[in-house]
């Protein structure tokens, strides 16, 4: 049996940990000893408003639980050197970054879409870029430094949700590419694609049955043990995207199939050969393709 992981000594940034996936990951982290900071602005799923009561009370969960938290209120998109500082002023250090604050609204596709998109890219993927940034030197600094963030499973593809996904798209890109530079200083980048019941989700555009669904099987409970690896110290891995749901932890790959090949190539080719270049079947990990056949891409 292998040793138990601990936190003891390393001190964590969860933001939008007020509530959800996040609470559940700061006690988490909390419980194994981790001094976390509970950022949390507060608003609806939908993002308006503001409110310090959901990161206070954490707070209070975790102290009177014998751990240790500290709550900061401030936005990921308007404050995100605020954040790491608080962090740096309780507990002197950083080693860990989880990213997790979101907002969520069901819009589609047209003319009035565009500033429901622009506000997700702000909170999802600026704040995630925007707080990464900050904390980057306090994670080099630490020696170990952790970064995990948090995409969807919805970039597969879900109706109505062009915002939402786009930023989710933007997310695991910048956790691909951000884990090639962390490989340099010593920091391990990676993402989940989580699904638990939580207030967004209760509030999505999605069927009573799966709701319930969710409540019944989904609880954020197990999708924390999954961030806590990610975050730890011993974790193995970097540039991974883990989904995350009801117990089961799966790897997202971003891959290629064999395809076709014709240095004559037409579209009338194309066409002719569409299911070669579709085949599911041929399909291998972005890492197993040559890397030589990608150029820039695969260095
Ligand atoms: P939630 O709505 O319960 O919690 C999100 C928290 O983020 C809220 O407490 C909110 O106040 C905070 N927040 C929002 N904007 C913020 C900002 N600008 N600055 C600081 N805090 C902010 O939602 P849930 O489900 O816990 O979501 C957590 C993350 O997981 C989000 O990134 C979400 O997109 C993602 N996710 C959730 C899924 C689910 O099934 N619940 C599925 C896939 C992804």
């Amino acid at each position: 049996e292998k040793q138990m992981l601990s936190f003891d000594g390393r001190v964590a940034v969860v933001t939008g940990s007020g509530r959800g996936l996040g609470a559940s990951h700061a006690k988490f982290l909390a419980s194994r000893g981790a001094a976390v900071v509970i950022n949390d602005l507060g608003g609806s799923a939908q993002g308006t408003g503001a409110s310090a009561t959901p990161a206070e009370e954490v707070v209070a969960e975790i102290v009177a639980a014998g751990g240790r938290a500290v709550a900061n209120f401030d936005s990921v998109t308007e404050n995100p050197e605020a954040i790491v500082q608080t962090a740096i002023d309780a507990f002197g250090r950083l080693d860990i970054l989880v990213n997790n604050a979101g907002i969520n609204q069901a819009r589609p596709f047209g003319p009035d879409v565009l500033p429901s998109i622009r506000q997700h890219m702000e909170v999802h993927f600026f704040g995630t870029a925007g707080v990464t940034a900050a904390a980057w030197p306090h994670l080099v600094q630490s020696g170990s430094g952790r970064i995990v963030n948090t995409t969807s499973p919805t970039l597969i593809g879900f109706p109505q949700q062009t915002p939402y996904v786009s930023a989710k798209g933007a997310i695991f890109a910048f956790t691909r590419t951000l884990a090639l530079e962390g490989a340099e200083v010593g920091i391990k980048v990676n993402a989940i694609a989580p699904t638990a019941a939580t207030r967004m989700s209760d509030e999505a555009d999605i069927s009573e049955e799966f709701k319930q669904f969710m409540r019944d099987n989904l609880p954020t409970s197990l999708v924390s043990p999954v961030v806590a690896y990610l975050a730890h110290q011993d974790c193995a891995i970097n540039g991974e995207v883990l989904q995350a749901q009801g117990g089961e932890v799966q790897r997202l790959v971003l891959g290629f199939n064999t395809g076709f090949t014709s240095t004559d190539l037409t579209p009338e080719l194309i066409q002719q050969h569409l299911a070669e270049i579709l085949d599911p079947a041929t399909h291998v990990p972005f890492e197993q393709v040559d890397k030589q056949d990608l150029g820039a891409v695969g260095k």
